[in-house]
């Protein structure tokens, strides 16, 4: 595996997630592997967990961590090649993807989608131009499209609760007051293509997620109808993908709360972080004893740990 920018980049999902598993049973086994390594994390968005997690990792491989928010102590990117660079887009990637090459082993990037330009936000540039013109590993820490380390460490989770081999799983749309991206919907979607599981995505009309990512899976816009007897509930916000970056709902219909979980089968609850509270589900939702959200930002560790150790073993 030469970067980690989607979960396809992995030569074995499963295997993937076994080895998290595993790293977290033992996460200093292999401790001096990164030894004299440095990895770059660069920000353009703000994060807590995947920022802290990723270093954790890191450090449990005996890796060198740097951090840089890009968004306000970097300067401004230009990503067009052939540009007279007149605006307030200091530096080119060309440069900027070299120079990070030479003081890092690896790098590793969070850049969000714009949700104002379709295209532009899948083409990917920031991820993709840092993969074209560094010299080192790019890993995805979350960008426009995808956030496949949260989707790693939420099928650890999945694997760790489940209690039967085929478990009914729902993705469920939740409002938000902000227009949040796709990307951990999509990863979530697309780990879940490969599992063992009765998967269904419930969201409103307007808000199907992209074609290509949910073929073959059951979206349902009706809520109660989808979580009947399920094992797991994922809930998520996410604007509308028709409509691109529109919010089209806000009230409270789709928040996920203790009367809808009582039509589960006494489903755990998953959420990726960071949630609001009785808008996206309710205080009794997450201070239930099934939520699992505090276990799936704990195993972003691990699925960084894997990633990191697969990247290293490529070396
Ligand atoms: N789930 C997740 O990526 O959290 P952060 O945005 O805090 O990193």
């Amino acid at each position: 595996m030469k970067n980690f920018i989607t979960l396809n980049d992995l030569p074995d999902l499963h295997k993937a997630v076994n080895l998290a598993k595993s790293l977290k049973e033992n996460p200093y086994a292999y401790e001096v592997l990164g030894k004299q390594k440095t990895l770059g994390l660069l920000f353009f968005n703000p994060s807590l967990r995947t920022r802290l997690s990723t270093q954790k990792a890191a450090q449990q491989l005996g890796f060198s961590t740097m951090v840089m928010n890009f968004s306000n102590e970097a300067w401004a990117l230009e990503f067009e090649d052939g540009t007279r660079m007149q605006g307030i887009r200091s530096e080119h990637i060309r440069e900027a993807a070299a120079v990070v090459s030479q003081y890092c082993d690896m790098v590793a990037i969070r850049a969000f989608a714009s949700l104002t330009n379709k295209k532009q936000d899948e083409a990917e540039i920031v991820l993709k131009s840092f993969a074209k013109y560094a010299k080192i590993p790019v890993i995805n820490m979350e960008s426009a499209t995808g956030h496949p380390l949260q989707a790693i460490a939420d099928a650890l989770t999945i694997k760790e609760h489940k209690t039967k081999h085929r478990p009914k799983i729902v993705l469920t749309w939740a409002p938000h007051p902000k227009a949040l991206p796709h990307a951990v919907a999509n990863s979530f979607t697309q780990m879940m293509q490969v599992q063992e599981a009765d998967f269904i995505i419930a969201n409103p009309k307007g808000y199907d997620l992209d074609k290509n990512i949910t073929k073959n899976i059951s979206v349902l816009h009706n809520q109660s109808e989808a979580l009947r007897n399920a094992d797991f509930v994922y809930a998520k916000n996410w604007c509308s993908y028709e409509t691109y970056g529109k919010i089209l709902k806000t009230d409270d219909e789709w928040m996920v709360t203790k009367e809808k979980m009582n039509l589960t089968k006494n489903a755990k609850f998953m959420h990726c972080l960071p949630i609001r509270r009785n808008i996206v589900a309710s205080d009794e939702v997450l201070d239930n004893s099934n939520s699992l959200v505090i276990d799936q930002a704990n195993n972003r560790t691990f699925a960084a740990q894997s990633v990191l150790k697969l990247l290293l073993d490529h070396a």
